[in-house]
């Protein structure tokens, strides 16, 4: 068999060149093309001892390419698709443009990775914040079954991409420089804004919290009450959870359910100030969950209280669209 084919489109960003990097780790045996804007075309990224130079992503560059990982915003998705499509290209995207198509499958490879097979050519990365809140949440879920979920996240400003870092790199320095990412200074502030904001003052990234999970948990009447706030950290987003379930829960059964949880780390001593924090999950992919109580507000028993953190741009990006392909070369074999 032929070596596979892979291209990053959007390479020089803040997932594309975490993707190289997954990609580098994992040993992903490929012939990898790069490419962004015009921009970026000639520089240069090493992989696998090779020097790689960036090309700009035009009509054809998808000939010959078997599988592409996307890492552009939706506009440059939604323009580079069909091109991907007109050579049959499998596309594993990290946009939301094509997430809640019923044609494309949403996948958490821990979570639903049989719906990898279900794909039309498109197989979508879900939305950072949610795949850290259902890694997180799904041995409880599978245990006590949750029908609400309240969330808080508070979101690194990586999640805005390369501009986000940028900008508050820039303003820890000089706080008077003006954001490029955000509407507000980031550095000592925080922005209760992601995303538009609808005719009920719900944004676009609390909406997504919701409506994917929903698709991957493959339960529509799923309900999530979220409010998503950006936060002056560079990498590596938290989320305060509080779930409401069918059955009663159990602290105990929950910390043993976590322990062997895939893709998280149970660090859950408060006494001994042991806790999730985004300083110690940046740049590696488990999901660290602690902070477990009861809900104190809810006499019933039915609901509990976490707190998780993980790196959004692996775990929340380029290493869950890394597990997907590697699911696909694996069943190709
Ligand atoms: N950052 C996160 O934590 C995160 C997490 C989950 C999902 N996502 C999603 O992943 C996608 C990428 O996000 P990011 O944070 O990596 O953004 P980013 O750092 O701003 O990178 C954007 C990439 O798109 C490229 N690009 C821009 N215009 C282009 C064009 N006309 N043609 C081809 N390439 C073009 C840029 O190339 P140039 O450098 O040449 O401009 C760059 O490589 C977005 O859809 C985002 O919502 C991001």
């Amino acid at each position: 068999m032929s070596k596979l084919t892979i291209a990053i489109a959007g390479a020089t960003g803040a997932v594309g060149q975490q993707m190289l990097q997954c990609l580098e780790e994992r040993k992903i045996d490929c012939e990898l093309r790069l490419f962004a804007s015009y921009r970026s075309a000639g520089k240069a990224f090493s992989f696998q001892g090779k020097e790689i130079v960036v090309e700009e992503l035009k009509e054809e560059s998808f000939e010959n390419i078997d599988i592409v990982l996307g890492a552009t915003e939706n506009d440059i998705t939604k323009k580079w698709m069909p091109w991907a499509q007109k050579h049959h290209a499998v596309v594993i995207d990290n946009s939301s443009a094509y997430r809640l198509d019923p044609n494309v499958p949403l996948v958490i490879p821990e979570i639903n990775p049989e719906d990898i097979q279900k794909h039309q050519g498109i197989i979508a990365n879900p939305n950072c914040a949610t795949i850290i809140a259902l890694v997180a949440l799904n041995q409880l879920h599978q245990e006590f079954h949750i029908h609400r979920m309240i969330v808080s996240t508070y979101q690194a400003v990586s999640g805005a991409g390369v501009k986000g870092v940028k900008d508050l790199e820039n303003q820890v320095k000089d706080p008077s420089i003006p954001s490029t990412a955000f509407p507000y200074p980031i550095a000592f502030n925080l922005i209760p804004q992601i995303g538009d904001f609808d005719e009920n003052g719900i944004s676009k990234e609390e909406w997504k919290l919701q409506n994917e999970s929903r698709k991957i948990w493959h339960d529509p009447n799923l309900l999530v009450n979220c409010t998503c706030v950006r936060v002056p950290i560079l990498r590596s987003h938290s989320e305060s959870i509080t779930i409401e379930c069918d059955q009663p829960v159990n602290i105990d059964k929950a910390r043993e359910l976590l322990e062997s949880a895939e893709g998280v780390k149970l660090v859950d001593d408060p006494q001994n100030q042991q806790y999730p924090m985004p300083l110690d999950t940046s740049d590696q992919d488990l999901v660290f969950v602690g902070r477990l109580r009861k809900d104190p507000s809810d006499p019933t028993g039915h609901s509990m209280i976490l707190f998780c953190c993980g790196d959004q741009i692996r775990k929340g990006a380029a290493t869950n669209a890394v597990q997907i392909l590697q699911a696909l070369i694996q069943n190709q074999n």
